[in-house]
């Protein structure tokens, strides 16, 4: 097998879009839609796949190192897909209080997939791009390695994501997606002919220039119309509120999915919250990306 031939992974593409009864966005006239990109690859779900993809295909069988915290379902993917195409990983991982502490199952995921862990502190996290910095990195890891950086997040993946977009196009209205680094969302509202919406699930606001950036790398400049609500982060990453558990449990139990509770909990939470508040035209198709999986 050609080591950087995706298709052996058989992605499910395009995904499957799937309607839902759901009587908060029905009694304003609305339908909800739910873009199942979770079904794409079991190991790369969701927004994993459309962003690497493209990076696979230029890393051509290289060694690839990345960076993620913790819990990243980014280094996940990457190391499942070291592992599946048979190409070396690296994991440049925030915290190097973590060395020498029993791996947490997420970190240990990646490490019996074959991902080389590296713990780094923060202050040398931060600034891992740098040249110096990604230099000395760089020195420590495989000759040639080819280099993604957190959460993904690059003109390739934000091309792979414009997929999604071209995908909906047609289908759907307006398009909602959760948002970390940004690079989901400039390319599918670079690929889709509709509103796309972006709901953070950081706090801090920074997330307007993140996206121009990754627009004018893959695009050359804007791109879409696509605007983004900052109300839904619930405190920041990984936090919660009762509200937010209480509202993906009965999301769930309505439409027996497992809501993955980190990105795509804030986004439908988000989506409910602008139906109630009829920002949204009655005839609206609304399709909510779901960017992952929450049986993981
Ligand atoms: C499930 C899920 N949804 C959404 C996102 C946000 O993607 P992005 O970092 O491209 O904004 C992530 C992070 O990659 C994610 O893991």
């Amino acid at each position: 097998m050609d080591t950087y031939d995706l298709s052996a992974l058989r992605p499910r593409l395009p995904s499957p879009l799937e309607p839902v009864e759901d009587e908060r966005f029905a009694r304003h006239g609305l339908t909800l839609l739910l873009k199942r990109d979770d079904l794409i690859h079991p190991d790369l779900p969701g927004n994993k796949w459309r962003k690497l993809a493209l990076n696979l295909r230029a890393a051509a069988g290289r060694p690839v190192l990345t960076f993620g915290g913790a819990y990243s379902n980014h280094l996940r993917a990457t190391a499942a897909a070291g592992r599946l195409l048979g190409f070396p990983t690296i994991g440049i991982v925030r915290g190097d209080e973590l060395a020498g502490r029993p791996l947490n199952p997420s970190l240990a995921r990646c490490a019996a997939d074959g991902m080389r862990l590296e713990f780094v502190d923060r202050a040398t996290y931060r600034a891992k791009h740098e040249p110096t910095v990604l230099a000395a990195l760089l020195a420590r890891a495989p000759e040639g390695a080819y280099v993604v950086p957190e959460g993904g997040s690059n003109a390739l993946a934000a091309e792979g994501c414009a997929a999604l977009g071209r995908e909906l196009s047609g289908r759907a209205d307006v398009a909602a997606v959760a948002c970390g680094t940004g690079g989901t969302l400039a390319g599918l509202a670079a690929g889709f002919a509709g509103r796309t919406l972006g709901v953070p699930v950081l706090k801090g606001g920074f997330l307007d220039g993140e996206v121009r950036a990754l627009q004018e790398a893959a695009f050359g400049g804007p791109r879409g119309d696509w605007r983004l609500d900052e109300r839904f982060h619930c405190g920041g990453y990984g936090r919660t509120t009762p509200r937010l558990d209480a509202f993906a449990q009965d999301f769930e139990a309505r439409h027996g999915l497992a809501i993955e509770r980190l990105y795509v909990a804030k986004m439908l939470l988000a989506l409910v919250s602008l139906a109630e508040e009829r920002a949204f035209p009655p005839g609206t198709r609304i399709a909510a990306v779901i960017t992952g999986s929450g049986d993981c």
